[in-house]
């Protein structure tokens, strides 16, 4: 699979019965989205513009709220509306990649504790039971979370997205119930499926994977503090759903099946951290990112200052080979000033990823984020990261030349030079 990714919140607008949206209105960040790219008017569009720079699939997310705006209330007009998206990829040839959850909440269930209450797991398998039902005909790929640990870290422990905690202990509990909710979704999925007797779906989910590299390689500290970050931030989770079981402290309450619950296993990679031990406290001892000094600065960096360190992927790629399920790049990409460097930088991972290709890694699609300039959530609207550049006041779309170069790609299947 060739193409690009999207989230809800961040280019359809208004999605004004989430979480996200409220944490907006409430002042907790500098820009709020408010009509963001207007994709969900203008998905038509954009789909076509996709189809025309050669892409074959294209990631989106659905939007909770909108399904199910109120409590056990779905909402048939936004099933519909999204029956039509997924139907406008499918006449346009492009395979659709659905993520059940990115980052937002409809507000009724943030309002009862969001992913720390007791029945959030079942609420979620209650949505994503309909939502297969309604909508699972022509979808062959699905993904139930986005990015859970990174989300929890934001949301729950440094309090920088809703809901604004900052407790290791609601990190680890919010984690759990993710956890569950992921296993009751996957098992819906396929229960689903199999009652109406469609064939059978993939379900995966997007871990956002980073490199750790010491501050001082001499340092037996620094070291162990990568390991342990690298065992906790990147594997714990997957290994958790291809396992059946966990072994952390706090997590260990949650039953597992006993069973595979991933068919393949989504990866969105953007660069590597620096970490530096200041000393053992029991959460750093664990991996815990919060008493650990860390940074990206150094080397190429994008306009979010993240190092731009292509070599991860190969590296990350080659790591997560050891589960022997397939690999489907969910996100790469880079906000930057100029676009040249955006093919640069494309090109430059593409390369790493083939060289792990080349020594047996199965990877069955690369996705670039993002299809359009979107809703960096609390960074706004500064960076840029589309193929196509939006001018959010006119809501013209205008095709990068990096997109063009990548379309050029996702033609030939060879990045120019290589194989
Ligand atoms: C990822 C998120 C995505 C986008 C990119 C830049 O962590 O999944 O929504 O914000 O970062």
């Amino acid at each position: 699979m060739w193409g690009a990714a999207t989230s809800s919140h961040q280019v359809e607008g208004n999605n004004v019965n989430n979480d996200w949206w409220q944490w907006e209105q409430n002042g907790k960040v500098k820009e709020r989205s408010g009509s963001a790219c207007d994709h969900w008017n203008r998905y038509r569009e954009d789909f076509r513009i996709a189809k025309s720079l050669n892409h074959n699939a294209h990631r989106f997310s659905l939007e909770w709220s909108r399904i199910e705006p109120h409590e056990g209330q779905f909402n048939d007009a936004a099933i519909i509306h999204y029956r039509e998206v997924i139907e406008s990829l499918r006449s346009l040839g492009l395979e659709p990649v659905v993520t059940l959850h990115h980052f937002t909440l409809p507000v009724w269930l943030s309002q009862k504790g969001g992913w720390l209450f007791e029945g959030a797991p079942d609420l979620f398998a209650r949505y994503v039971r309909k939502v297969v039902e309604e909508l699972g005909e022509h979808v062959r790929y699905w993904i139930t979370l986005n990015e859970p640990v990174a989300y929890v870290f934001k949301g729950y422990l440094m309090g920088e997205w809703p809901p604004g905690e900052k407790s290791y202990e609601k990190t680890l509990k919010a984690l759990s119930h993710l956890l569950k909710g992921h296993v009751l979704a996957y098992d819906s999925i396929k229960e689903v499926n199999r009652k109406l007797k469609r064939s059978s779906a993939q379900v995966g989910i997007a871990k956002h994977v980073l490199i750790f590299t010491p501050c001082s390689p001499k340092s037996w500290k620094d070291r162990l503090s990568v390991s342990l970050r690298n065992a906790m931030f990147n594997h714990l989770f997957i290994k958790a759903l291809i396992r059946g079981r966990i072994f952390y402290p706090g997590l260990f309450r949650i039953r597992l099946p006993k069973a595979k619950t991933l068919d393949f296993i989504g990866l969105n990679y953007y660069t590597r951290d620096f970490v530096h031990n200041e000393g053992f406290q029991i959460p750093a001892i664990f991996g815990d990112i919060c008493t650990l000094k860390h940074h990206r600065n150094v080397g190429k960096r994008n306009f979010l200052s993240w190092e731009i360190y292509p070599q991860g992927l190969y590296q990350l790629v080659k790591e997560f080979s050891q589960y022997k399920l397939p690999l489907l790049i969910t996100e790469n990409g880079v906000c930057i000033e100029h676009d040249a460097e955006r093919f640069e930088f494309v090109k430059s991972h593409l390369i790493q990823l083939t060289r792990a290709m080349k020594e047996g890694a199965k990877v069955i699609g690369y996705l670039y984020w993002s299809l359009l300039d979107n809703y960096e959530w609390a960074e706004g609207y500064g960076p840029r990261f589309g193929l196509i550049e939006v001018d959010y006041e006119t809501q013209s779309r205008k095709i990068r030349d990096s997109g063009k170069q990548f379309a050029e790609i996702c033609r030939s299947g060879q990045i120019s030079g290589e194989e």
